[in-house]
């Protein structure tokens, strides 16, 4: 199996100090099968389903961005199955892409730290999917990838998305204070949010190891 080996910026240019080598990722990406859904890098074929959700404005009240055309998602989903930032999740008994993941390291690299993120088609909201998704590729991050902490922010506003991190065993760590914009009002000034920020460690989830 070829590995794709992640070192610090420092320790790749001039190998001292002599921090812990990171764990490398697998390649392959694996898929990661749950009871209803199956978890794999996004392929470019997947556009026109990603293009029903990345078309429709309520997914970006929290979120930045705004509506997408079928040749802008085309470019984007073709761009993001070149790398394993962002996961498709798929419907297995239908084989209906119903949203994705985003699960990524943070800076710097050697913290361990990963954050994550979702968006989910809104024709699919509310039966468990982000939550169901979400813990599996949790386990498997902490399992395979050398995952030390994952973080993961949301407006308070956005009930279901701290329902789905409280659902999924992450800690409230904070209420950040109008710490981030996604959105300008029509005099361009940003229109700020708070954000609750969330946490959880690998001991959290794997308490004997
Ligand atoms: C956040 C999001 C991914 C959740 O996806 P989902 O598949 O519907 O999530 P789940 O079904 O696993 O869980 C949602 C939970 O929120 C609850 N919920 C949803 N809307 C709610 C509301 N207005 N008030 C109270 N609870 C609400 C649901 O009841 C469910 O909790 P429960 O299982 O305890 O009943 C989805 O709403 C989404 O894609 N939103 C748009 C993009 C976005 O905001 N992403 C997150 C940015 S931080």
């Amino acid at each position: 199996m070829a590995w794709i080996t992640i070192l610090p910026q420092h320790v790749q240019k001039n190998s001292s100090p002599p921090f812990l080598p990171i764990p490398p990722l697998p390649l392959p990406p694996p898929m990661i099968p749950t009871p209803r859904l199956l978890i794999r890098p996004f392929q470019p074929e997947d556009a026109p389903a990603a293009f029903e959700y990345l078309s429709n404005p309520t997914i970006y009240r929290f979120e930045p961005g705004a509506p997408l055309t079928l040749e802008e998602t085309t470019r984007l989903i073709t761009e993001r199955a070149k790398h394993t930032d962002f996961w498709a999740v798929l419907h297995r008994a239908t084989d209906k892409l119903v949203g994705h993941l985003y699960f990524s390291p943070t800076e710097p690299k050697e913290f361990l730290t990963w954050e994550l993120g979702y968006i989910f088609n809104p024709a699919y909201h509310n039966q468990g999917y982000a939550t169901e998704s979400a813990t599996a590729l949790l386990r498997y991050g902490f399992e395979h990838f050398g995952i030390h902490r994952v973080v993961a922010h949301c407006n308070p506003e956005n009930i279901a998305s701290w329902r789905v991190l409280e659902k999924i065993g992450m800690t409230r760590e904070g209420h950040l204070r109008q710490n981030i914009f996604f959105h300008r009002d029509a005099n361009c000034n940003p229109l700020w949010n708070d954000s609750y920020a969330y946490a959880i460690l690998k001991k959290d989830l794997f308490p004997q190891e």
